[in-house]
């Protein structure tokens, strides 16, 4: 409804509550996030439903549900200026995704790189959830009229397919929905396993001392990144051979804020110990206080679900006027 009183562009984005939050959520999405609160209108959502596509266990579910929201806070969402909403409170989510499974095609989404990856890596729980999940995605979205949704390079597939099914819609009956644009922000360092710097940094790798969680203690930041891998040779510089040099080198610039340039020019002379003592002080710096607060918030859960509470509210006045449309549009009978 705010949205309709100004002339903000709206953004809408989530993430799952399954694992906790790496200092790569951090860099790549919670930081964008925070920044666009003033300028968009923003819908910050935690995936609920989404993440029950893999099994999970009930209680440890509710538990990084609540978390993920702490988090959201900690790392500086404000839930005066944003929406925040945990998705399976807003029942209108589900109630779109049925229409919308009516529109998309079976070849769409068998097509989803996510899809077949997860078919195969939970090949004993291969579900339709898992199926029509990039369906559920598009229906988050649309019912919002998102401009924009910051995501991840791996989402952007799924963002194809909500524009597509967005514009068959609109085709079909007339302008419905609003055809969101994907927003993937520019930070092009990818932060790196730290064990494996040649993949990934992952919330679910099933080895700890390859991720650095925002829930870390100090101790565990500074001995993560000693016994971190390196490569061999004795210089500090960013190169493809160097993988757990470079990686180092990316989390001090975005720790410091400083460029990768500027960080390889602060290093010269000095050795891998030194490297690794000087990134995990940094890294401590920098997320210290957000695990603070994230702890002083998990306390504090009135607080917490008097924040989901209102964003369930805010978020399902919102959501029903875009269903409505489409109920009407499909020929649903309304009852007043
Ligand atoms: N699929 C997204 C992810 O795993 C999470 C997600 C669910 C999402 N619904 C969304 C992201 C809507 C953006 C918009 O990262």
């Amino acid at each position: 409804m705010t949205e309709l009183l100004n002339n903000k562009k709206v953004i809408l984005s989530g993430v799952q509550p399954s694992g906790n939050l790496t200092i790569g959520h951090l860099t790549g999405a919670l930081s964008q996030w925070r920044q666009m609160q003033e300028e968009y209108d923003c819908f910050y959502m935690i995936a609920d439903l989404h993440s029950l596509t893999i099994r999970q266990e009930a209680k440890v579910l509710r538990e990084k549900t609540l978390d993920t929201l702490a988090m959201y806070i900690a790392c500086g969402i404000n839930p005066d200026i944003s929406t925040l909403f945990v998705q399976s409170h807003n029942p209108y989510h589900s109630q779109l995704q049925w229409i919308l499974n009516c529109y998309t095609g079976f070849g769409e989404c068998s097509k989803m790189t996510q899809f077949k990856d997860k078919s195969q890596s939970h090949s004993d729980n291969i579900n339709v959830g898992l199926f029509a999940y990039p369906i559920l995605q598009a229906a988050d979205i649309l019912l919002y009229q998102a401009d924009l949704v910051p995501v991840g390079e791996d989402q952007k597939q799924h963002l194809e397919l909500t524009r597509n099914i967005a514009q068959r819609f609109n085709h079909y009956y007339s302008d419905t929905f609003k055809v969101p644009e994907p927003f993937i922000p520019k930070v092009g360092a990818k932060i790196m396993a730290l064990q494996e710097p040649t993949k990934k940094m992952s919330k679910t790798d099933v080895n700890e001392k390859n991720t650095i969680f925002l829930t870390d203690t100090n101790e565990q930041i500074i001995n993560k990144i000693k016994r971190s891998v390196t490569d061999s040779g004795a210089d500090i510089r960013i190169s493809d051979e160097k993988p757990g040099i470079t990686n180092l080198i990316t989390l001090y610039s975005i720790a410091s804020e400083k460029t990768l340039k500027e960080v390889e020019e602060t290093f010269v002379g000095s050795n891998y110990g030194d490297l690794k003592k000087a990134v995990g002080e940094k890294i401590v710096e920098y997320i210290s206080p957000i695990r603070n607060s994230f702890f002083d918030l998990k306390k504090n859960k009135d607080y917490l679900m008097q924040i989901i509470t209102t964003g369930a509210e805010k978020s399902s006045n919102v959501a029903f006027k875009t269903l409505r449309k489409v109920q009407k549009k499909v020929g649903l009978l309304p009852i007043k």
